[in-house]
């Protein structure tokens, strides 16, 4: 049976709702807040209860645009949203009012995940697909064209895949013979490549299909642009709040908010010291995240890898941080591989 919208609608959690609104209290009229990735408007929803302030969403993937122009038609003075990546989030904000809180809600909505012919499940049999929106290439496109090196790269550093060469050999070879078009082949390439799962707790596809949906949508590409970008725009005061979904995504938002905030050691050996009062873009930042509560657990078992963090903007000007950008020069140069 196809998966309708409608019954997905019913499942969709808004990973720590409660928590991401506890974050941007107090909510004071006039305020402006940008939800960075809207997926199913679980945080606009919310936010838009409050009186006289103003939300702006973002979301690449056209259906979340289509889910979003309801809301604009329920609040046409409140809020206003963009089919747009946040890597262009100076596209979206007008330079006469700065942000008073920026949310990112990183990766995959329910909505993405459950609708098959997307082809980010490895329960689908449609089209290697993976495309949040906004990307230039498919998955298919990659596993077919990607030489065997670059493949190994993708799956072992994005994937964090111990076996990501036997995986990447077995692609190639697969492929000699005849074009990979459906997860499910892919599926049987991984189960076939995978001599141990070292981690009982997750399908052995899970790092394979994490490392391809990431080269294909550019995710730290897009999260480190989005950080800055969103550094550069918010109002002094203001809070930067992300909730991240794996282990890389968690290192550069840490990295970020520990090295460019007034309590930093030096981030680079190769930075003059004199610099670290310039890079003071956040207030002391002392490595707080929270995680999802027991209940949410129970209810949303997504969220078990949920970590919200939330940085505060200080007075500091902003200049390009591009020490920031060299630290994860290597995810950045595996994404934007030529296929
Ligand atoms: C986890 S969902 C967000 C769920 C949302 N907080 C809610 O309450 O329903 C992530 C959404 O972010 C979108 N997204 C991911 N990366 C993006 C990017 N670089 N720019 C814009 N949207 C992005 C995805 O398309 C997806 O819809």
């Amino acid at each position: 049976m196809k998966t309708t919208i409608s019954s997905l609608e019913k499942k969709h959690f808004p990973v720590m709702l409660d928590e991401v609104i506890q974050t941007c209290l107090p909510i004071d009229k006039n305020q402006l807040i940008i939800d960075c990735t809207f997926g199913g408007g679980g945080y606009s929803q919310e936010l838009l209860k409050f009186s006289n302030i103003k939300v702006i969403a973002l979301d690449r993937d056209i259906v979340a645009a289509n889910r979003a122009r309801n809301l604009e038609k329920s609040f046409p003075s409140k809020f206003t949203f963009y089919n747009e990546k946040f890597s262009n989030l100076d596209r979206v904000i007008k330079k006469e009012k700065k942000p008073d809180i920026i949310i990112f809600d990183l990766g995959l909505s329910t909505f993405q995940l459950q609708d098959y012919s997307r082809g980010f499940s490895f329960k689908s049999n449609e089209n290697i697909d993976m495309q949040m929106g906004l990307s230039d290439i498919s998955a298919e496109d990659a596993i077919n064209s990607l030489d065997e090196k670059s493949l190994k790269l993708i799956i072992k550093i994005l994937g964090e895949e111990k076996e990501a060469g036997r995986i990447a050999k077995n692609i190639i070879k697969a492929r000699t013979l005849k074009r990979i078009n459906t997860v499910t082949e892919l599926v049987q390439i991984i189960e076939a490549s995978k001599k141990r799962n070292y981690n009982k707790k997750i399908n052995v596809c899970t790092k394979t299909f994490q490392a391809l949906r990431i080269f294909v949508n550019k995710e730290t590409t897009e999260l480190i642009e989005g950080l800055i970008k969103a550094s550069q725009l918010i109002k002094f005061g203001g809070k930067i709040i992300v909730i991240s979904f794996h282990s890389i995504e968690d290192k550069i938002i840490k990295y970020y908010f520990t090295n460019y905030s007034s309590n930093r050691s030096n981030p680079s050996r190769y930075m003059p010291t004199e610099n670290n009062q310039k890079y003071s873009f956040f207030e002391k930042y002392k490595n707080n995240f929270i995680t999802a509560s027991s209940a949410e657990l129970l209810k949303n078992p997504a969220s078990r890898s949920a970590k919200l963090r939330e940085a505060i903007r200080t007075d500091q000007e902003f200049i390009y941080p591009e020490e920031f950008k060299e630290k994860f020069r290597k995810y950045i140069d595996i994404e934007n591989v030529v296929i």
